[in-house]
């Protein structure tokens, strides 16, 4: 799509992910993206501050746009879609797309009915109500596509390549695997770091944001450049009175902590357990010691 521009595209919804998207469609653009919100006031403050117009009714954006977004609230969609539906298409084959990461295209099907070509679009990054640099974060960014047809995947792509993004195609009946993936990773991180900064503020640490640091970031990289094999720590040396003692301190003085950490142990040992890289005997310490009691 090098070199395509937009007539107008649409943006259905004002918050954070919306105000990205009319930012970075803008320069392939003719005219101003048109956004719509259930509020009027959102809506003008919306497109002020991004330079598009705002649509008067969400009939009249379906009726002018030659590609819209539906970046609304992930429990809104379905209702969204179904209002959407029922309107005048400005014509078929019109790219329709949704930014959740939870549903696939299925649940745009009552669009796709009506003639557009309907995708789900997730960009794999955090917006937080910064467009500008947002958009510039877009580049080189991954963006998970799963097209409800061929013709639909290849132009959610297309929009994709647009922004520089790199797209990653999901398999419909594997969205909501990849969104668990997505967030065990990323939102169970903070759970995991925050818990750890307790523990170490009741073991008398003043700073454990910066104690743990070089250490996470650290664990971080290398799990990313060398997956299970960046594991350091007792289980991997199969350390059992250590971890024997892990456990007897979180269950006196951090107890709230005890469940998450027993669970991650497991996995880990499981991990170890297909790595074949423990003595059967340690593994069996291990496991009784961990076993929930
Ligand atoms: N934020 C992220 O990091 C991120 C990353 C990737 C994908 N996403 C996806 O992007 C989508 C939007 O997320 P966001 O972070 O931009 O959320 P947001 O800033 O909270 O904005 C949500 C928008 O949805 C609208 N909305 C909520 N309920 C509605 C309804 N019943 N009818 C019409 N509009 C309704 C809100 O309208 P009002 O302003 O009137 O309340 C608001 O414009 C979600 O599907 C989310 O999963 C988010």
């Amino acid at each position: 799509m090098t070199g395509f521009r937009f007539h107008q595209p649409g943006v259905v919804g004002v918050g954070r992910v919306a105000q990205a998207l009319a930012l970075a469609v803008a320069p392939h653009s003719t005219l101003p993206p048109m956004m719509w919100g259930r509020s009027p006031a959102r809506v003008a403050d919306a497109a002020t501050r991004i330079g598009a117009v705002a649509a008067p009714a969400l009939d009249h954006l379906m009726a002018e746009c030659d590609a819209i977004a539906i970046a609304v609230a992930d429990d809104a969609l379905a209702d969204v879609v179904s209002d959407m539906a029922s309107m005048r298409l400005a014509g078929r084959d019109r790219l329709i797309f949704h930014v959740s990461g939870r549903s696939g295209a299925a649940i745009l099907e009552p669009l796709r009915s009506a003639g557009a070509l309907t995708a789900a679009i997730h960009p794999a990054m955090t917006f937080t109500g910064d467009p500008a640099s947002e958009v510039q974060r877009m580049a080189g960014a991954r963006f998970a596509v799963t097209g409800s047809t061929t013709g639909a995947t290849d132009r959610a792509m297309g929009f994709v390549a647009l922004f520089g993004g790199i797209a990653v195609e999901v398999a419909e009946d594997r969205r909501a695997l990849y969104h668990a993936a997505l967030c065990h990773a990323s939102n169970h991180m903070v759970t995991l770091i925050t818990g750890a900064s307790h523990a170490l503020e009741d073991a008398g640490v003043d700073d454990p944001a910066a104690l743990l640091a070089p250490l996470v970031r650290a664990a971080l990289e290398n799990s990313l450049a060398f997956g299970f094999a960046g594991l350091s720590g007792p289980l991997l040396r199969g350390d059992a009175r250590t971890i024997g003692e892990h456990l007897d301190t979180l269950a006196a003085h951090s107890p709230d902590l005890l469940p998450a950490y027993r669970a991650m142990a497991l996995a880990t040992l499981d991990k170890l357990r297909r790595a074949g890289t423990l003595p059967p005997d340690r593994l069996a310490a291990l496991d009784s010691l961990l076993a929930v009691p």
